[in-house]
């Protein structure tokens, strides 16, 4: 099948590298021409694991191309994805002026074939509503198309392996052509990895991903709020939800306590669900309060650190971490940088380490020292600041670290490390709700 992807970060190229994989014929269309040179050169614009390796197969194929024109690519698309971003307004709603405009781009292009627009970004519900409103206005009479949602659930770090083996497919349609539109490309998937389909009106789905990214951060809020109930108690935090997560009706997943949740979804999509329940005269305290602990993993541990330092002005303090989490180079809401800010504003000196994200942090946050490797970020430092559980962090050689410190004391906000085995190997050490 012939596929326009129109946005080339995270998602749409994911899932236009995965369906080109799946046989399909596929062009990204992106309007950053930066990102189109690297991807034109074979090179990943962002770090994700198996990801290039699947550009370049499915590029000497022939099967995926990139390009900055969205005209040729609708108008020899029988299926076109909208995978652009869905930034957070002020209020908090969704943006949805890319949506708008690449729904008047598709309007005056598509010609009188049947098309089946399918919105892959995350909306607000009843957007679908709206993008098809908008190829109408501006289509020029055009009517022979369909708008589809079809939510994205893939995680960055596993982007590929989410969308090659996915928990689930929802296809939310108001049309049958499309519906079989929809199953006929997503065939050699179902076929292969016997995914569940669930095909639901265009609105259900439309609330499945708001409702599925509310429901996960409310699990780490919650996990959060047990960390900081056994700080107070002095109970174990892991112990506690270990057993909570014990109950199959529960479940394990997504109960780590730390820094809270970052990065550029949940933020934004629980800011944008919550004004949706505020729009249609629903109470959306319960949101508030997701938000409330989230913040409050970051502002606890800034003062755990506070409390054992003192003075912070000065004070070399390295980092570990910058990323929102481990397997990816994405820094977008990563408490690390929030607590990076805070620690300098308080006059403290940075050395920061992280395996991927540093050329991303670079650009965001000057003024701060970058070491070449762990062992560097700790040398001369007086604490280490553990921000992201990089796989790598939990391999170092604490001895080794411990000598290059001028104080051997280490806040981990990612539970990386046992508090008794830290406490024999000499550090002073603080998790988080443990
Ligand atoms: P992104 O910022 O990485 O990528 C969006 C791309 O769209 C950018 O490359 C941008 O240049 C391009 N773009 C914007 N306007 C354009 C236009 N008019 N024409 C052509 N290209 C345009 O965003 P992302 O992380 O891929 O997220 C995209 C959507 O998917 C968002 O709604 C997000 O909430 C949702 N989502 C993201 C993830 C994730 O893990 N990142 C997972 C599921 C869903
Ligand atoms: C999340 C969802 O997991 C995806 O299903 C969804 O598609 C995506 O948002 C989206 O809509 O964009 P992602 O943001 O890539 O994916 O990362 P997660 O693995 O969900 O982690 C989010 C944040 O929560 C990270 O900062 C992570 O450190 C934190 N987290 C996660 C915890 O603090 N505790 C946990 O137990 C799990």
């Amino acid at each position: 099948m012939k596929i326009a992807i129109i946005g080339a970060g995270y998602v749409g190229l994911t899932t236009g590298t995965c369906l080109a994989e799946l046989g399909h014929e596929v062009i990204c269309v992106d309007n950053n021409l930066e990102k189109l040179e690297k991807l034109n050169r074979g090179k990943s614009p962002i770090f994700e694991p198996g990801l290039e390796e699947l550009i370049i197969k499915n590029q000497t194929a022939g099967r995926l191309t990139f390009s900055d024109k969205i005209k040729p690519a609708v108008e020899q698309a029988e299926v076109i994805f909208i995978c652009v971003n869905t930034p957070p307004k002020d209020d908090g709603h969704a943006d949805l002026k890319y949506v708008e405009q690449v729904a008047r781009e598709i309007a005056g292009t598509i010609n009188g074939d049947y098309k089946v627009i399918v919105d892959k970004s995350t909306v607000p519900v009843k957007t679908a509503e709206k993008v098809k409103e908008t190829i109408l206005r501006y289509g020029a009479g055009k009517t022979n198309f369909d708008v589809v949602s079809n939510p994205e659930f893939l995680k960055e770090g596993t982007a590929v392996k989410d969308t090659m083996e996915p928990d689930r497919i929802v296809i939310g349609v108001d049309s049958e052509k499309a519906r079989d539109k929809i199953l006929e490309l997503y065939r050699p998937l179902i076929e292969k990895t016997k995914a569940p389909i669930k095909v639901v009106s265009v609105r259900s789905a439309e609330l499945i991903k708001h409702g599925a990214n509310t429901f996960l951060a409310t699990k780490i809020s919650f996990a959060n709020l047990i960390a900081q109930t056994c700080e107070e108690a002095g109970a174990d935090a892991l112990e506690v939800l270990e057993a909570i997560g014990l109950d199959e009706r529960i479940g394990a997943q997504f109960l780590k306590p730390g820094l809270g949740f970052g990065g550029s979804c949940f933020p934004k999509d629980i800011a944008a669900y919550k004004k949706t329940l505020e729009i249609l005269g629903l109470d959306n305290s319960l949101i508030h309060a997701i938000e409330r602990i989230n913040l409050e993993a970051v502002r606890r541990f800034l003062r755990k650190i506070e409390k054992e330092l003192w003075v912070l002005d000065g004070k070399q303090i390295g980092v570990l971490g910058l990323a929102f989490k481990p397997d990816t180079d994405d820094i977008r809401n990563s408490p690390a940088l929030r607590i990076i800010e805070s620690l300098k504003k308080d006059g403290a000196k940075i050395k920061a380490f992280d395996p991927q994200a540093m050329n991303n942090a670079k650009k965001e946050l000057p003024g701060i020292e970058y070491a070449e490797n762990p062992y560097e970020a700790a040398a001369g430092s007086e604490a280490l600041v553990i921000c992201t559980d990089w796989r790598e962090f939990k391999n170092l050689d604490l001895e080794r670290i411990k000598k290059l410190m001028v104080t051997p004391t280490i806040f981990d906000g990612r539970n990386i490390f046992e508090p008794k085995v830290m406490a024999k190997l000499g550090f002073r050490y603080f998790g988080v709700g443990r």
